[in-house]
């Protein structure tokens, strides 16, 4: 039976998101209903009721989300009603040129369930990243769904279904960072500072991080950070060359999206040091960067998408060191909201005070 519940829409370009029924239809083949016990709120979200994304309204905001599966379709195997399950927006195809490399984190053809969520009136939802979680039941593809331990608190254990995981395999993954290295952050919101706990559960020795903004700093010094630079008083390439015996560090992090921050990192690593971008650029930004300073200090010029993870591997995996005190996920979580409130936490997004305001069902 097809089910009705509160969901968060975003009908119109710029419009304030609004609460309204919805219709989760009973999974079909190959997908899960998931009632939603936690769910983030991610820049994206924003980005979608901005109409930054597509212009495919209305849109059932959420993506970062742990919940428990309720119900399964016709030929699932990866996961059954009761499982705890951390929601992810790459279920990966195994089939495509990139799957078949074995380099799944790079599938381009990722599903997502086939059948829609709507409105009362019938009009079809298009659910955030493929998730839609900000609703206190949703329907999804079942390799969306991650089964994890289910001691797990829901509010942390949904961080790691995005921006987290962004900072964390930004580093474990896509950066290699390894025990004893130099690693340098710059910017230090939720994903810059998950790319400092990356570092540190890599067995970092010098973790530096770089913002603007000393609240920041200090953030990032409770989650790993070893050194801090404030870029708007110091030159942070300068910094980071002196806090690593003139050299630079092994792996720069950039975690804003801006061209100028984009060549700190290119400068501030080691020869043949590892720059990874994890920041999000927009269409427009442009960066010019000397050929010979790129043949002469070598290395790796990076990107990280979704940290590279593969949910299957990495979500269990970070769910058990959390279980024993060994990453703080829990630091991320700002404030719990009710799902009424979506709105005010986009507005205090803006205002930098927090890392993540999660939504709790
Ligand atoms: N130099 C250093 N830090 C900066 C600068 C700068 N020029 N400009 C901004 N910052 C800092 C901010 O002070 C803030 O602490 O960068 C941080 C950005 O954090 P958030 O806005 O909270 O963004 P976050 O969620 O961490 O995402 C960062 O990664 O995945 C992408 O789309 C995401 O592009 C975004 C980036
Ligand atoms: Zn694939
Ligand atoms: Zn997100």
């Amino acid at each position: 039976m097809a089910q009705q519940v509160q969901g968060v829409i975003a009908r119109a370009k710029g419009e304030p998101v609004r609460i309204e029924t919805i219709t989760v239809p009973d999974p079909g083949p190959g997908e899960a209903v998931v009632k939603v016990q936690a769910c983030g709120v991610c820049h994206t979200d924003l980005h979608y009721r901005e109409g930054g994304i597509n212009d495919d309204f209305p849109f059932l905001l959420g993506h970062e989300a742990a919940g428990v599966v309720e119900s399964v379709g016709a030929g699932v195997t990866e996961v059954a009603p009761g499982d705890f399950v951390i929601l992810n927006w790459r279920a990966v195809c195994g089939q495509c040129r990139a799957c078949l490399r074995g380099r799944p984190q790079y599938c381009f053809d990722t599903h997502n369930a086939k059948q829609k969520m709507t409105l009362a009136d019938g009009t079809e939802l298009s659910p955030a990243l493929g998730i839609g979680a900000f609703a206190e039941k949703t329907l999804v593809a079942a390799g969306q769904c991650t089964k994890v331990d289910p001691q797990a608190s829901p509010a942390a254990a949904g961080l790691l279904g995005c921006g987290v995981m962004a900072g964390i395999g930004a580093a474990i993954n896509t950066g290699g960072v390894g025990r004893g290295d130099s690693v340098a952050v710059i910017g230090c919101g939720g994903v810059g500072d998950a790319a400092i706990a990356g570092a540190r559960l890599a067995g970092a020795a010098k973790i530096i991080a770089v913002d603007i903004d000393d609240k920041k700093l200090r953030t990032a010094q409770g989650l790993g950070a070893t050194h801090t630079v404030n870029s708007r008083a110091t030159d942070p390439v300068a910094a980071i060359r002196e806090l690593t015996g003139g050299n630079g560090a092994d792996v720069v992090i950039e975690a804003v999206g801006r061209p100028e921050t984009y060549e700190q990192a290119f400068y501030a690593r080691d020869l043949a040091g590892t720059v990874v971008l994890v920041g999000v650029p927009t269409p427009e930004m442009k960066i010019e960067l000397p050929l010979l300073d790129v043949f002469g200090r070598g290395g790796a010029l990076k990107s990280s998408w979704y940290g590279d993870c593969l949910p299957s591997r990495d979500f269990p995996m970070l769910i058990d060191l959390y279980r024993q005190g060994r990453l703080d996920l829990d630091a991320f979580v700002t404030e719990t909201i009710a799902l009424e409130d979506v709105e005010k936490a986009f507005e205090r997004m803006h205002h930098g005070d927090v890392l993540r305001s999660v939504v709790m069902f």
